[in-house]
């Protein structure tokens, strides 16, 4: 036969397997309506079957939990092949991904395809900057473009499935989960949700079955980043209020985006445990919101009801999370084991069982498992896309537009009335200091399972790059010193200062010092909460040690969280938040310091003066003394420090400078429903080109709830040219204006308005008007 003839052949045999599959199976007749193939489907399948698509394990790989000891490896592969497993996690690379993946489709009765889960925070192994930092470029394309380049390797992998975007708002630094989320703010955070589920999945349900999306996952539902005191899985305790108004809308946004599912969370509301929490799973999400996808639970979170002390033992566990409307066990290894028995005494009704897989097979179905279980599966794909020139291309991008310059005073090394920064691209001696610059690997943070161990390109790599000046580096002391045995974890905080005299030795003879301090990429996280928000270790005695023998320094500060810095915001001239910027880490901020890229970001969670402040953030409700007015002590405030943040939501400074004039509102009065149309003149009055994020505040002066001081309705980044003005025009509509009551209604009620208009929420141009 020719070639040709073969094809023929071949398409043909192809054509008529798929016929005969879908007469042996008509569940995989591509023509019928999903919810149809649903029904064929679930029609031959035993309880058992069905309880096992609800049944998620991990691979057996990567823990990011306690396991729980029942399900061992070996146990995990019978189930496997028992059709007793609708999901696994962490399984990483297409040659495993099909290892698994075929023990489902082609040894189980049914051959239903596995859904693969894995925690693509920040990118797969190409790493964009933590999802923190991302926030910062207030750029929700560029945003949506990190999340497409997270798919696009993830997906090549074999990966179907990511447990982001985190969408917790946080008040509280010390939590170490913030730098997985988009900071203190619901309005942002809700921008910022829809921007990543979008980029994880495409724009409409259909994108779904594309080669290159993956579905999304809104967690940790809910209020998980209101854990007291800032530990991680401490209880939570809030008010109505802040969860109709803070704590659900970016959830909201994202079920509203059409992300197809939701994980819940460890902590309790109320008393219930998220995980067994009907009110949120069932009431808010799958009733209100009319979400049709399904929810997971987070990791052994259903196990974990027992020691909440809201389950006695494993069934009773089990009989509650099912009943609350959590869909898939993420392992803890109970509803295979419980949840059948369950039914059968009649403790849980079939029906319920029936919705959580009709939802996951939903997913299933959407992504095209059904049509192409090994869709991902595509090892020249996978090589050809993983460390690709666009992904870093891309992550780089990103990393740029992530960076927020905190303080660049006027410095006589700078231009006329400039400071430091940018650097002068040459006859400079550059001392550069501090471990983390010659760092590889703590740049990639947090959440980077899959990434390879010091592959960061290092900030003093990204600054060699630039030639006309004479680097040299000392690290000063480490950051580190060694590792535990529990899975390599890090052991910080060296007392050792030897290194501290070779580093003021060149410190001494540079015209200007570059320090890299802050967290190792690896002390924000999941569990990895802070009492103190310093700087670790030995660093601010560094800094205070340098600062002595040359005060012209560049802080580079890395971090996972907001640091309190008092000593630093006071005495150092230029200060430049990097975060953990991802694999592309040192020619971003390289590039920024040299002033090739003018930073943009503005901060989306407040910087404290000091821990005692927590949780601070800039949306807070007025007191009834929120002012000294007569000059007394009984007004809400400290007596050892003042009661703003060191730098404020918002906040983010330019190589250039950005004047606001004219501030303008369509009308003075309005009626319900008309749109209040706000527009401000806005000039890029420096010496470069810049971009800034324009942000519209508004405080509603007297409500049937106390409102906050300030709550961000709008905000659009933009691009000036040097001595170049614009108009920004920004509209608040009824869906601004209003809140949430108590019990869940949103109210938009008479009565007046003030708006702010400025580069930051802590001042800007002011007026107002009146809703009728
Ligand atoms: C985390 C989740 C994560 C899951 C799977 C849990 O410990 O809370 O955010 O998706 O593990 O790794």
């Amino acid at each position: 036969m020719n070639t040709n003839k073969l094809i023929i052949a071949g398409i043909f045999s192809l054509i008529t397997i798929s016929t005969m599959n879908a007469q042996k199976k008509p569940h995989l007749d591509k023509k019928k309506p999903i919810e149809e193939r649903i029904d064929l489907l679930m029609k031959q399948m035993t309880l058992e079957e069905k309880v096992g698509q609800m049944n998620q394990y991990n691979g057996f790989w990567e823990v990011t939990g306690p396991v729980p000891k029942e399900g061992n490896a070996e146990l995990k592969y019978k189930h496997l092949r028992d059709g007793w497993v609708g999901s696994m996690l962490s399984v990483r690379g297409v040659k495993e991904v099909k290892a698994v993946q075929k023990i489902a489709v082609e040894e189980t009765r049914l051959g239903i395809p596995l859904i693969i889960g894995f925690d693509v925070i920040h990118g797969y192994k190409t790493l964009s900057p933590i999802p923190l930092a991302e926030a910062a470029s207030w750029d929700m394309e560029a945003i949506k473009k990190s999340a497409q380049v997270a798919a696009d390797e993830a997906s090549a992998v074999g990966i179907n499935w990511t447990f982001g975007p985190n969408v917790d708002v946080s008040h509280d630094a010390r939590w170490g989960r913030v730098m997985e989320g988009a900071g203190e703010d619901a309005y942002l955070g809700s921008k910022v949700a829809i921007a990543r589920v979008t980029g994880f999945q495409g724009d409409t349900r259909a994108d779904l079955a594309k080669i290159n999306t993956i579905a999304a996952c809104a967690k940790h539902f809910a209020a998980y980043g209101f854990a007291e005191a800032g530990r991680d899985y401490n209880t939570v305790d809030i008010s109505n209020s802040r969860l109709y108004n803070e704590v659900l809308p970016p959830f909201h946004a994202a079920a509203e985006a059409g992300v197809r599912t939701f994980m819940n969370s460890f902590n309790i509301l109320n008393g219930i445990p998220a995980t067994g929490n009907s009110f949120l799973q069932r009431d808010i999400l799958k009733g209100k919101w009319n979400f049709d996808g399904f929810v997971v639970s987070d990791w052994a979170s259903v196990r974990e009801m027992i020691a909440h002390g809201f389950a006695k033992d494993g069934a009773e566990a089990t009989q509650k999370a099912v009943i609350a409307g959590s869909d898939m066990d993420m392992e803890s290894y109970l509803y295979v084991v419980e949840l059948a028995n369950l039914v059968k005494s009649g403790k849980v009704k079939e029906a319920l069982v029936d919705d959580a897989v009709r939802r996951i097979l939903r997913v299933k179905f959407e992504l095209g498992l059904f049509d192409d279980p090994y869709k991902n599966c595509d090892e020249k794909r996978e090589k050809a896309t993983i460390g690709s020139k666009a992904n870093n291309a891309g992550v780089l991008d990103m990393a740029k537009k992530s960076i927020v310059l905190l303080k660049n005073a006027p410095s006589p090394l700078g231009r006329a009335g400039e400071g430091i920064l940018p650097l002068q691209k040459s006859g400079q001696k550059i001392a550069l200091i501090g471990a983390l610059a010659n760092d590889k690997n703590s740049p990639l943070g947090s959440w980077r399972i899959a990434s390879d161990d010091n592959t960061a390109v290092s900030v003093l790599e990204g600054m060699q790059q630039y030639k006309g000046n004479q680097l040299t580096f000392e690290k000063g002391a480490d950051l580190t010193v060694g590792k535990t045995a529990f899975v390599d974890e890090l052991v910080f905080n060296t007392t050792d200062k030897s290194g501290f005299d070779a580093a003021k030795k060149v410190a001494a003879s540079a015209d200007v010092v570059v320090m890299v301090l802050g967290e190792h990429g690896f002390q924000s996280g999941e569990g990895r909460s802070r009492t103190n928000l310093d700087l670790p270790g030995v660093q601010q005695e560094l800094l205070e040690e340098i600062y002595k023998v040359n005060s012209n320094i560049v802080l580079v500060l890395n971090n996972g969280r907001p640091l309190a810095l008092p000593w630093a915001a006071t005495h150092i001239p230029a200060i430049v938040e990097a975060w953990h910027l991802g694999t592309q880490t040192g020619n971003a901020v390289a590039q920024v310091l040299y002033g090739d890229y003018n930073p943009s970001g503005k901060l989306p969670i407040s910087f404290p003066r000091n821990v005692g402040q927590c949780p601070i953030y800039y949306n807070n409700y007025s007191t009834g003394r929120p002012t000294n007015g007569e000059g007394n002590v009984f007004w809400s405030h400290y007596t050892d420090v003042e009661k703003t943040p060191q730098f404020p939501f918002g906040f983010g400074l330019s190589y250039t400078t950005f004047d606001y004039k004219n501030l303008k509102i369509n009308k003075t009065a309005f009626a319900k429903g008309e749109s209040v149309v706000v527009s401000v003149d806005v000039t890029n009055s420096g010496n470069y080109d810049g971009k800034e994020v324009v942000q519209l505040y508004i405080h509603d002066d007297a409500a049937s709830l106390a409102r906050p001081v300030k709550e961000l309705k709008g905000f659009e980044l933009i691009n000036l040219k040097k001595g170049e003005t614009k108009t920004v025009t920004l509209t608040l509509t009824d869906k601004e204006l209003g809140f949430y009551d108590n019990d869940g209604n949103y109210l938009v009620e008479p009565g007046t308005f003030k708006i702010m208009v400025g580069g930051s929420s802590d001042k800007g141009l002011e007026s107002g008007f009146e809703l009728k």
